[in-house]
């Protein structure tokens, strides 16, 4: 970041050139490896997949075919493929191969090395690193059977993606979600280019809204979803970084390893902050409300039809990044966001200054931002505005890890000069 001027996205490393072996297995989350093909599609990567018997109840082969824009295999027994043992080119051909959704039927089956069809057959016969994203009922995924299974996997070197804890499609709650399908792709691109370059590094990340209670019922929100903050918090985790997300009431399901403090109020928010201080990295995603009500009622304010309604007297809240850009125990690098309806850059110009951060990400929320998968940002400097243009929330949130990794790797540098 030493050049000035408006520079267009810096680049990215990208999947071009790998190829990963795909097995979709029968779960209902098959949808969401749609949008995973997707993913790595646009960025790059060669796709072969196979489907189970399961997954192909799912999701359809010419729909994954499509998007792979290369037939998916389904048959141990297709003459075809066969005659030149497909299933053990499949696993040549691969750099990788995952597994997504992974069945409690087909983890199981891995682990005690079953191979009566196309893709268990493969994953015996595979000699390359895998990657698996289980899905399915909470209590599937509980149950011994399948606690011993993963383990097992992970013995062997599996790495085990998920699954997220959160609403599920039988309509129960609890841990077995699949991970969506944007930190899967983070993951598969960390392990190919990831060097856990952030390593032995400590990083805050605040994210979601605040919710400032008016009285037991009510209180002051806003719109923030908190997926950005959490795939900022997930891209410096997979860059090797240890960190705390400090989340406020979002819906957002969260990766199962994050180590997350979850809040309600700005108050709280800033006290889990400075509760996860010292650390090199702080990065102020949340949208903290500027105010809260002066009073909280203890009791729900009813509505009278003999009184106008209610003024309700506001306080202001704690600066959280000043506060942070302040501190006596000031993270080596702090991150603001600005969220801005107008005149962008000069607004996330002039907070960058008043805050006393090093850099404000700025993006303007009323380009249907809150809540979408897809943002647009600057990343605004002392001396530079670097643009991303709109990409999926979990590439931006890559884009600024490697960032946070130059400039990790600039003052490492100048170190070793100096010595
Ligand atoms: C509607 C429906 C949804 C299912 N969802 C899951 C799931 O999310 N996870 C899972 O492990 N099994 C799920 N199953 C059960 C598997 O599909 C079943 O165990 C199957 O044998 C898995 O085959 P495979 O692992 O070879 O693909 C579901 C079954 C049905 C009918």
């Amino acid at each position: 970041m030493h050049k000035t001027g408006l520079l267009f996205y810096n680049r990215v490393m990208t999947s071009e050139n790998k190829s990963i072996l795909l097995i979709i297995t029968g779960g209902i989350a098959a949808y969401k490896s749609l949008e995973l093909i997707r993913l790595l599609r646009k960025d790059g990567a060669q796709i072969r997949s196979i489907l189970t018997a399961g997954g192909a109840q799912f999701v359809t082969p010419l729909s994954v075919s499509a998007l792979c824009e290369h037939p998916a295999y389904t048959d141990l027994w297709s003459l075809k493929d066969e005659s030149e043992m497909g299933h053990i080119r499949l696993v040549r051909e691969a750099d990788l191969i995952v597994v997504a959704p992974a069945s409690a039927d087909f983890m199981a089956k891995m682990a005690h090395g079953l191979a009566d069809d196309l893709a268990s057959t493969c994953l015996l016969a595979a000699d390359k690193p895998i990657l698996i994203a289980p899905a399915m009922n909470h209590r599937m995924w509980a149950h011994p059977a399948t606690q011993n299974n993963v383990a097992t996997l992970r013995a062997r070197g599996v790495q085990v993606i998920g699954p997220d804890a959160g609403a599920m499609a039988c309509g129960e709650y609890g841990p077995g979600r699949m991970s969506e399908p944007e930190v899967i792709f983070n993951h598969i691109h960390s392990f190919f280019f990831n060097t856990d370059q952030l390593h032995g590094l400590k990083a805050l990340v605040t994210a979601g809204p605040t919710f400032e209670p008016i009285d037991p019922v009510r209180f002051i929100g806003n719109r923030s979803s908190g997926k950005q903050g959490i795939a900022i918090a997930q891209a410096l985790h997979d860059s090797g970084a240890d960190v705390t997300l400090v989340l406020g009431p979002a819906d957002e399901p969260v990766p199962a390893h994050l180590r997350v403090i979850k809040v309600h109020t700005a108050q709280e928010m800033l006290a889990a902050c400075e509760s996860a201080l010292p650390a090199d990295i702080a990065i102020c995603a949340a949208a903290v409300s500027d105010w809260r009500p002066a009073e909280f009622q203890e009791h729900k304010m009813k509505k009278r039809s003999d009184q106008s309604p209610p003024a309700i007297a506001l306080s202001e809240n704690p600066d959280i990044l000043k506060t942070l850009s302040h501190h006596k125990n000031r993270p080596r690098l702090v991150v603001g966001f600005a969220a801005e309806t107008h005149n962008l850059l000069d607004h996330a110009r002039q907070k960058l200054k008043t805050k006393g951060c090093d850099w404000i990400v700025a993006n303007n929320v009323s380009e249907n931002v809150f809540g979408a998968d897809e943002n647009h940002a600057f990343l605004i400097t002392s001396q530079t505005t670097l643009e991303w243009p709109r990409a999926p929330k979990a590439q931006i949130a890559r884009r600024l890890v490697q960032q946070i990794t130059e400039f990790f790797h600039d003052r490492l540098e100048s170190h070793k000069a100096a010595e």
